[in-house]
């Protein structure tokens, strides 16, 4: 009974961030993406899973509005952020690409120093007054990557000189230097060795204090470990979606169960 309640304080508690109502995407006349509706919650961590091809990227791609840079790609539905659509002719793809930031598979800093990495999304969309703004924005941003104490000697150094895990923190910390509300994250520790896995990992906990962080992983330790929720996609569709413990432990549809139980994928 005490479980219950405290079940039904911390439900009224979860705030939606990112809803998604009956969301096709077509890319000519490949159907990838089913119908799917689902509501993601505010300052939580979810985890998309399920096997190569189901639709994980592509409806990742559709929070921010990155499907609209290919070309083959149709997007048909409503998705809405904070009751906002996303879709509407208004909406300026670029503005919501900095509100939603995203981190990619492999790490990709710009050929630029370490500073001019993160200095470039504030300079663009005016986000410092002046020098002394901007380097404060660098350090904060660099920080929250859990990377300045690594770079703060070599600022002006190249960014791509970094090691593998170092980059992918600097990517997360160009992504939220443009003081975004969701982070959307592709696979972002499958080009990293176990350490640096593990210190990203460690950031995407503290990141979930402030953002809306939705993450594709292969690694159903991985969105055991870091996630709130779950996700399971096959085939197109949103299979199963609910509290990352309940997937894990007592997954309500077969084909869920199958996949996290390594018969599926
Ligand atoms: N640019 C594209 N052009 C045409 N078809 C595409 C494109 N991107 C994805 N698809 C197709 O859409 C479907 C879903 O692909 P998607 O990349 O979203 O899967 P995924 O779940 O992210 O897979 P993986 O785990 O391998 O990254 C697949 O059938 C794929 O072939
Ligand atoms: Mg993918």
């Amino acid at each position: 009974m005490y479980d219950t309640e405290k079940l039904a304080t911390d439900v009224n508690q979860t705030e939606t961030k990112i809803s998604a109502r009956n969301v096709q995407v077509y890319y000519g006349d490949t159907h990838a993406i089913k119908d799917v509706n689902v509501d993601i919650d505010a300052k939580a961590v979810t985890a998309f899973i399920g096997p190569s091809g189901c639709g994980k990227s592509t409806f990742l791609r559709c929070i921010n509005r990155m499907n609209d840079t290919i070309d083959v790609c149709r997007v048909e539905g409503d998705i809405k952020i904070d009751g906002e659509d996303i879709y509407d002719k208004r909406v300026d793809p670029v503005q919501l690409r900095a509100k939603v930031g995203m981190v990619f598979q492999k790490p990709n800093p710009f050929p630029k120093s370490i500073y001019d990495n993160i200095a470039y999304g504030p300079r663009i969309h005016g986000l410092a007054k002046n020098k002394a703004d901007l380097d404060e924005i660098v350090e904060k941003s660099l920080r929250r990557g859990a990377i300045w104490n690594e770079v703060k000697d070599r600022l002006h150094a190249p960014g791509t000189g970094l090691s593998g895990g170092q980059q992918q923190r600097l990517c997360i910390a160009r992504a939220v230097a443009t003081e975004p509300e969701v982070l959307l994250m592709d696979e972002p520790c499958s080009a990293l060795d176990p350490i640096a896995t593990a210190q990203v990992e460690e950031l995407i906990d503290e990141l979930r204090d402030q953002y809306s962080v939705v993450i594709v992983t292969h690694s159903m330790q991985q969105a055991a470990r870091v996630s709130q929720k779950t996700a399971f996609f096959h085939l197109g569709n949103l299979v199963e979606y609910g509290d990352t413990s309940q997937i894990f432990t007592t997954p309500q549809d077969e084909r869920t169960e199958s996949y996290i139980t390594g018969r599926i994928g």
